[in-house]
């Protein structure tokens, strides 16, 4: 590496010469001057920005603090990204989810090395009250949205208190808000069965200048049954993905507080497996077959919204969860039993648990 002797001198050097070597012999001393400048000005600018990098690009791709949680512990020794991939390698145990046996779970984990290494916990009702104290939490879609949601707020307030506001969510196609005033967390439940409701919520967040700590978004059935065109979704979701870009964190001030900037939590909720022949209606049966499914899952994944493909979401891959638990999972053939969100929100959380770089 060179020092900053050797890298003023080379600067001074180039600020000489290169608009000399450009500027030829001809041209007037204005010109040579502006020259000059413009290249002080680049140079001195690389130079002062350089040593931010580093933790510019460590704090937009994982690590860093978030608001989530007080408690941290560093998890260091495993690889964070290959846990990121492996959190969906859960199994779903039939004979209870039959037996409907109490409240135990019917899923965990798989128990092979790598998933065991990565020491995935399923977080219970005062571990998750931690980890979103104080948050605002925000999650928009269809009806795979406001299932993930119930799953979510059963977790957090227990069975009773949810039956209690059960009727409440499942209004049709509306909104749900709730404060939980033990814990002074927000949950937004936002109806947005379309890509181009998603992006107005965006723009919504950018205008107002106020983001979520928690983003869990994703559409995909109802522009399948009603619109029924892969390319168009693929271009609306290129477009969402553009949008959800800027809602990362810029910090504002160089060097100041790089700590303490809210590194943001961003997740994609897949569409399930549809299983057609068990879909209610003839119009569902035709438009929402396999083919037409892995069409649009394509065009998820090319849309660079997605992590895999250099995007800001995570993605909550409810496809490979409800493939796992299958026609005994699901009455429709689409809207999967509690289980399966379940699963869903605890993969979420060691997500989150992950990108926060903390366990409780
Ligand atoms: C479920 O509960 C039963 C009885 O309480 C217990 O024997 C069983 O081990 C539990 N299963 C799980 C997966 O916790
Ligand atoms: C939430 O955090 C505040 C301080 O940040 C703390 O006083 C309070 O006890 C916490 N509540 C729970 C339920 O953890
Ligand atoms: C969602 O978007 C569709 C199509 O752009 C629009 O017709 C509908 O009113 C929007 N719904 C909501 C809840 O914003
Ligand atoms: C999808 O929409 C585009 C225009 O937005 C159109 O060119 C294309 O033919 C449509 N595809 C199908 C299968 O209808």
């Amino acid at each position: 590496m060179w020092g900053a002797v050797q890298l003023g001198v080379l600067a001074a050097f180039l600020v000489l010469f290169v608009p000399i070597g450009m500027a030829g012999w001809h041209l007037s001393r204005n010109k040579m001057l502006f020259f000059s400048c413009a290249l002080f000005i680049t140079l001195s600018v690389c130079v002062h920005l350089t040593p931010y990098f580093p933790s510019v690009s460590n704090m937009l791709f994982s690590s860093g603090s978030t608001p989530l949680s007080s408690s941290s512990l560093s998890l260091s020794s495993v690889n964070l990204d290959s846990c990121i991939s492996l959190l969906h390698q859960v199994s779903f145990d039939f004979q209870e989810l039959n037996n409907n046996v109490g409240k135990n779970s019917s899923w965990k984990w798989i128990e092979s090395e790598p998933v065991v290494q990565c020491d995935f916990q399923k977080l219970d009702k005062s571990d998750a009250s931690d980890l979103f104290n104080g948050s605002w939490v925000v999650i928009a879609g269809d009806s795979q949205a406001r299932l993930f949601v119930v799953s979510l707020l059963e977790l957090l307030l227990g069975g009773n208190e949810m039956e209690m506001i059960r009727g409440d969510l499942f209004k049709r196609h509306s909104d749900y808000h709730i404060f939980i005033d033990e814990i002074g967390m927000k949950l937004d439940f936002i109806w947005a069965p379309y890509v181009s409701n998603l992006t107005d919520l965006v723009l919504g967040f950018e205008e107002k200048k106020s983001y979520p700590d928690v983003f869990v978004i994703g559409t995909g059935l109802w522009d399948m049954l009603h619109i029924n065109n892969a390319t168009d979704y693929g271009v609306s979701l290129k477009l969402l993905a553009d949008l959800v870009v800027l809602l990362l964190p810029v910090p504002s001030d160089f060097g100041a507080n790089l700590v303490s900037v809210r590194s943001p939590n961003f997740f994609w909720l897949g569409m399930p497996k549809l299983i057609n022949s068990m879909l209610n209606t003839n119009e569902k049966r035709e438009k929402m077959t396999d083919e037409m499914w892995q069409a649009y899952t394509d065009e998820l994944y090319s849309s660079k919204l997605l992590r895999q493909s250099g995007g800001p979401l995570v993605l909550l891959d409810i496809h490979a969860l409800s493939n796992k638990c299958g026609a005994l999972c699901t009455a429709d053939g689409m809207h999967y039993h509690g289980v399966v969100y379940e699963a869903a929100v605890h993969v979420m959380l060691n997500g989150l648990l992950i990108e926060s770089n903390q366990k409780l």
